[in-house]
């Protein structure tokens, strides 16, 4: 995906978007070479590569660091014509510390390398929203399971599932797409009320637990490919189960080291026909 003006030109298409987060360089290059359309350097960092229980550790700072790693893995790829774009997570109450704040934090993450904002919720936060899109910030919503307010959901549960609370999230859909957001990501929401929010904007949504009437998909890199596995939440697919593939290739590594298999001769320098470069 070229530019943020082309997701609504992919909803109009009915193209289906795919996003899926990364937070390092390797990752990046393999996943752009993959060919999603957008990398979410999410603020599950802080879970996925940090070890926390939730995303509240993640700060500028940190969201800053794995943006930019994002951004320079991207400039190996073998895809740069179809390079994704970088969508980076506002993290825990950066919208909500005041204007100068918000937009301190912005400069930052775009300057590492994003090209797009993520910022959950919108209640409270119209006039900041609208002022970051006004200023040049592409935007994106995230409504539903927003897991910035784990503590005030009283955890990791499905949002939108009785009348009150369905209409907060259309409302919420309607007041964000008004605010001028790009895109808006819909998490953990019963699938018959995301299609419906999906249908009733002009926006695309973007699901994560939200079914598959939504106009893209995001998951988690480490889901994806099996590479946490104390937890599989019902909505992740596994493509691959990374951490048994892993571990049996590290046990080898492990084995050929004790039994003196590695390294081989071919593995070794020669002192008389050795060249300088040790990657040659
Ligand atoms: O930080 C993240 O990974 C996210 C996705 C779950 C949408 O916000």
């Amino acid at each position: 995906m070229k530019s943020v003006l082309e997701l609504r030109e992919a909803k109009r298409r009915g193209r289906k978007i795919a996003m899926l987060t990364c937070y390092d360089s390797t990752s990046a290059a393999i996943v752009a070479d993959a060919g999603v359309d957008l990398i979410l350097v999410g603020d599950s960092v802080a879970m996925t590569m940090h070890g926390h229980d939730n995303t509240l550790a993640a700060d500028v700072d940190l969201m800053a660091l794995h943006i930019a790693a994002v951004d320079r893995g991207l400039r190996q790829s073998h895809a740069s014509s179809a390079r994704p774009l970088i969508v980076g997570d506002l993290p825990f109450l950066a919208h909500r510390l005041g204007r100068d704040h918000l937009m301190a934090a912005a400069a930052r993450l775009m300057r590492a390398g994003a090209q797009i904002l993520k910022l959950e919720g919108v209640d409270g936060s119209e006039d900041d929203i609208r002022y970051l899109v006004e200023s040049g910030v592409p935007v994106m919503g995230h409504i539903g399971l927003t897991p910035q307010s784990v503590h005030a959901l009283g955890g990791w549960r499905v949002q939108g599932r009785d009348a009150q609370a369905a209409d907060a999230l259309r409302r919420q859909a309607r007041a964000l797409q008004e605010c001028g957001v790009s895109a808006l990501v819909l998490e953990c929401v019963p699938a018959p009320l995301a299609s419906e929010i999906s249908a009733s904007l002009e926006i695309p949504t973007i699901g994560i637990g939200a079914g598959a009437g939504c106009d893209g998909q995001v998951l988690v890199f480490q889901d994806v490919l099996g590479l946490q596995t104390h937890f599989k939440p019902k909505f992740v697919r596994r493509y691959l189960e990374g951490a048994e593939i892993l571990r049996t290739a590290l046990r080898r590594y492990v084995d050929d080291v004790r039994h003196e298999k590695f390294p081989a001769a071919e593995e070794s320098f020669d002192i008389a026909l050795s060249t300088p470069e040790a990657n040659a």
